[in-house]
């Protein structure tokens, strides 16, 4: 994943400097290409030779080199970086970096780079839990920049909290699996919020049974890292899965279709648009018997309610915010997905039909097609992460109206 990849790796000054070193030296090892780029404090810390020398690549500090007058081009950095990834990065970097201030070469690089930025703060704890600090992180979270979680430890200052950087191996793992590294041009989904919903409800009959289906939420969790890793800030409402959390997600779990109703609908109050990727149940038991039903015939009737359709509530107050359904058909696909489109107020929907190989439950390809109010383009068998960017390139049109 990381092969090839250009990494610009900003240092800034704090005492987790050393572990900058550890961390080029594995993003090197793991086939990435790195060049560093240091402020003039993070010198303090550590030296541009030993980030040279593990980089295999100059270290740029100024703007120019004073004995020879060459220019460090900040746009030319920008351009040939996959990713801006800050490590560490200090309660000051983060502050200049949220309010715009261009006093050094990393930061105008910053102003001016394409690619996905991600950060890993570093600094004492009581810095880290300031509210200025916490509403710096915000912002800068809010206009698509990537934050990697400091965990809670030992800090330099002898104290113990959260706000150490993440280990180097952390932020490899995290890049290794980090979408936005092949996100060159600046998404205009950036900042945006969305609500996605996945995976299959959960109806409960007694204490011990229930009703679901074969769900398992791998293109929901796919939409939901596309759509961080391009800057979006998404809250995952996700019905019962084993699936990882993708990075830069805030999850919130349900269980039944009533519970996902009510988080979808908070969720979307101040979303920009959501994308309804959940198999929801399309009835409940009526009754859930309090406790386990005996079997004592040779039949058995469960009374089943409908469930309320949350789709079709978020399409009835959605405005001229941002709408995507699903469809799985097995007869009349294209039929069947229109009228759905039409009912559910969707801006687009996107059709799998069980009948295509490669497509529906659990495999980790898709085939579909997606239909809007002009009509529909059918995508070939790709893997779902590709199917996702497909969906994620069409949210991008939908915003550039
Ligand atoms: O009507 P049908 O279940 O086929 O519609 C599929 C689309 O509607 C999907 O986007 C699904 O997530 C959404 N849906 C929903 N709430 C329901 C049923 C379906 O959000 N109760």
């Amino acid at each position: 994943m990381l092969k090839g990849k250009h990494i610009l790796l900003g240092v800034t000054g704090s005492i987790a400097a050393y572990k900058a070193a550890m961390l080029c030296r594995l993003l090197k090892t793991a086939g990435a290409e790195v060049k560093v780029l240091m402020t003039p404090t993070a010198k303090e810390f550590i030296t541009p030779l030993t980030m040279a020398t593990l980089s295999k690549n100059p270290v740029a500090v100024e703007f120019y080199n004073p004995e020879n007058g060459d220019w460090h081009s900040h746009i030319s950095m920008g351009e040939w970086a996959d990713c801006l990834l800050i490590a560490p990065a200090t309660a000051n970097t983060l502050a200049k970096m949220a309010h715009g201030v261009a006093d050094n070469l990393l930061l105008t690089t910053y102003l001016s780079a394409r690619c996905s930025t991600v950060v890993a703060p570093a600094m004492d704890c009581d810095m880290f839990a300031h509210e200025a600090t916490q509403a710096n992180i915000a912002l800068l979270k809010e206009r698509g920049v990537t934050v990697i979680d400091s965990p809670s430890g030992e800090l330099a200052s002898g104290l113990s909290g959260k706000g150490r950087m993440a280990e180097p191996e952390a932020i490899l793992r995290f890049l290794e699996s980090f979408p936005g590294l092949n996100q060159k041009k600046k998404s205009n989904l950036a900042g945006r919020r969305f609500v996605v919903t996945a995976g299959a409800t959960i109806e409960a009959i007694d204490p011990v049974r229930y009703i679901t289906n074969h769900s398992t939420g791998k293109m929901g969790y796919a939409v939901a890292g596309e759509l961080a890793a391009r800057g979006a800030r998404v809250t995952l409402i996700s019905g019962h899965t084993v699936l990882p959390t993708p990075a830069g997600v805030e999850r919130t779990d349900v269980a039944s279709a009533e519970e996902m109703y009510d988080a979808a609908r908070k969720a979307f109050a101040d979303a920009d648009g959501a994308v309804m990727c959940a198999a929801v149940a399309d009835y409940t038991p009526k009754e859930v018997s309090p406790s386990k039903i005996k079997k004592d015939g040779d039949t058995l009737t469960i009374e089943l309610r409908r469930t309320k359709d949350i789709a079709a509530s978020l399409g009835r107050e959605k405005g001229d915010r941002l709408l995507v359904g699903f469809a799985l058909e097995t007869d009349d696909e294209i039929v069947n997905a229109e009228e759905k489109l039409r009912r559910k107020n969707f801006d687009f929907i996107v059709l799998n039909s069980l009948r295509d190989k490669g497509a529906g439950f659990g495999v980790d390809t898709n085939k579909v097609t997606i239909i809007d109010a002009e009509g529909g383009k059918a995508l070939p068998l790709m893997s779902k992460s590709d199917t996702a960017a497909a969906i994620a390139d069409r949210m991008e049109s939908f915003f550039e109206r």
